[in-house]
């Protein structure tokens, strides 16, 4: 992690000492911070306010006023953005070690803390020759100060690992796609073994074998083969069903022969950040050695242009039997996840199946950057989905999943085909549909059309509130609660 994060009961050697303040507080004069109030009224814009941040210089060195907002406003959300917020104000002013006295729970510093965790990412650097000294953060460390370092410790650990996870996830978004081919994103994946994870690979000759003929299509005109990826965690009682969790990994979309134009391509590379949510969210599983069996299962390949790539019109016959009419090259994600869905239905015989894919350009132009589309055949998954993510500030919104446009996907020659040819046609909720062809009837699945929110807007557009700028992870946070939420429904009962 970029940030050094502890909590003490003292600090020393510190550059800043970060204080908390709330509206409408009359500042008490202190002796350990005199001048504080004087340059508040100075500058008595500063109201204390969430986001509120103002460095001041006392005689006793540099403190940081911080907005804590009123204490009935406030919850693990807001301690969340506040943190991050601080950190982005923060990270490049000069500060290395920053102390924190903020006057809070353990539990809140921990919140605040997981805010800052949170923010502290950035693309790592490793694709310069050298180092750029404007990239390099001032602030590497900080100190929160409480009385019971302990119990603000063990809280944090818990949410670490979710910050760890979500970096994890953030650098497979942000590498371009010559660093990562399928074969090398494969490659990335072999660091979660050491943490109890299997994992299994397809390779392009196994997925012939066993019929993954809609990956093996969408992968035809790349130099580097497509693949399955599976990642088991079983943390939970033996032979007991897992969760299944099916992300779609195109490392490249340049759209194939139905070819994008430079202004939609050039993000493409990040088309596999649900496959990277995915792998983030099993690591993370791991860390924290959750008490449930979940499987990954990411359906990688490349989407390019050649002699060997598919053309429009093509029938190929999927995993579950069905023949397929390729109507437009570009809308590849959804081939590739109708192979991952049958396979991981019948291979892996989960509980629930829940796919995270940058799907369609439409639901980004339904719901904007704020919230993912949830397409759910089951309402009690939905509800816990919806909530999870409004728990997590992941938000969601459900869109329908019915057969209003299914007249769209009937084939002439084929069971069904891949998208509808009117441009003005639902897209995100065609592909939602036909996804559903190909999880058998019964098992609650929940799809997630995350293309507009896996990378967050840039400043004008609005951040992350927490991640902040460049890709989200998003996902890992509401995915990692729903899944606690239904350990502990599953206790009480
Ligand atoms: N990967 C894209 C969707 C996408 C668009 C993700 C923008 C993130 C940002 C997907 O493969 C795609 O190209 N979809 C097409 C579908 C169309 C050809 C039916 C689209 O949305 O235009
Ligand atoms: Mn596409
Ligand atoms: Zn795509």
């Amino acid at each position: 992690m970029l940030l050094d994060i502890s909590f003490e009961k003292a600090a020393a050697g510190v550059d800043a000492l970060a204080v908390g303040l709330r509206p409408g507080l009359i500042f008490q004069p202190s002796a350990k911070l005199p001048g504080l109030e004087q340059a508040l009224a100075l500058k008595h814009r500063f109201k204390g306010e969430e986001g509120d941040v103002l460095p001041v210089l006392t005689p006793s060195g540099w403190v940081v006023a911080v907005g804590l907002d009123a204490e009935e406003d406030q919850d693990d959300l807001s301690l969340r953005r506040i943190g991050s917020n601080l950190f982005a104000e923060l990270c490049d002013g000069g500060i290395e070690h920053l102390a924190l006295r903020l006057d809070l729970s353990p539990e809140d510093a921990a919140e605040l803390a997981y805010g800052m965790a949170l923010r502290a990412w950035k693309p790592s650097g490793k694709y310069r020759s050298k180092p750029d000294p404007d990239e390099q953060w001032s602030l590497t460390k900080a100190t929160l100060l409480t009385d019971d370092p302990k119990a603000a410790a063990e809280r944090f650990a818990r949410l670490s690992a979710v910050a760890e996870a979500s970096v994890f996830a953030r650098d497979l978004v942000v590498a371009p796609a010559n660093e990562l081919t399928p074969q090398m994103f494969a490659e990335r994946l072999e660091g979660l073994f050491s943490l109890g994870v299997s994992i299994e690979i397809l390779d392009a000759k196994a997925l012939a074998k066993q019929g993954l003929n809609l990956l093996l299509a969408v992968g035809k005109g790349s130099a580097h083969p497509p693949l399955l990826a599976v990642l088991r965690w079983n943390g939970g009682p033996k032979g007991e069903a897992p969760l299944a969790f099916v992300g779609k990994g195109i490392t490249f979309d340049t759209g194939g022969l139905c070819i994008k134009g430079e202004e939609d391509m050039d993000e493409m590379k990040g088309d596999m950040g649900g496959a990277a949510t995915v792998a983030g969210l099993i690591r993370l599983l791991a860390r924290r050695k959750a008490a449930v069996n979940a499987v990954g299962v990411l359906a990688i390949a490349e989407n390019m242009v050649s002699g060997t790539a598919q053309r429009p019109g093509d029938v190929v016959s999927g995993f579950n039997g069905m023949t397929v009419e390729v109507v437009d090259t570009d809308a590849e994600g959804r081939l590739v996840l109708a192979d991952a869905l049958a396979w991981t239905a019948k291979s892996c015989k989960p509980s629930l199946m829940v796919d995270l894919a940058t799907l369609t350009g439409a639901v980004e132009t339904a719901l904007g950057k704020k919230r993912a589309g949830l397409f759910c055949n089951d309402d009690g998954l939905a509800d816990k989905l919806f909530e999870a993510g409004e728990a997590e500030e992941e938000l969601l919104w459900r869109l329908p999943l019915v057969d209003l446009y299914d007249d769209d996907l009937k084939s002439l020659i084929a069971d069904i085909r891949s998208c509808s040819w009117d441009d003005l046609a639902p897209d995100h909720l065609h592909a939602a549909r036909f996804l559903e062809h190909f999880v058998p009837k019964g098992l609650p699945w929940a799809h997630l059309d995350i293309a507009g929110t896996s990378e967050a807007g840039d400043e004008e557009d609005g951040d992350e509130p927490v991640s902040g700028p460049g890709p989200t992870a998003f996902g890992i946070r509401l995915l990692d609660r729903l899944i606690e939420d239904m350990a502990e429904e599953e206790e009480e009962e």
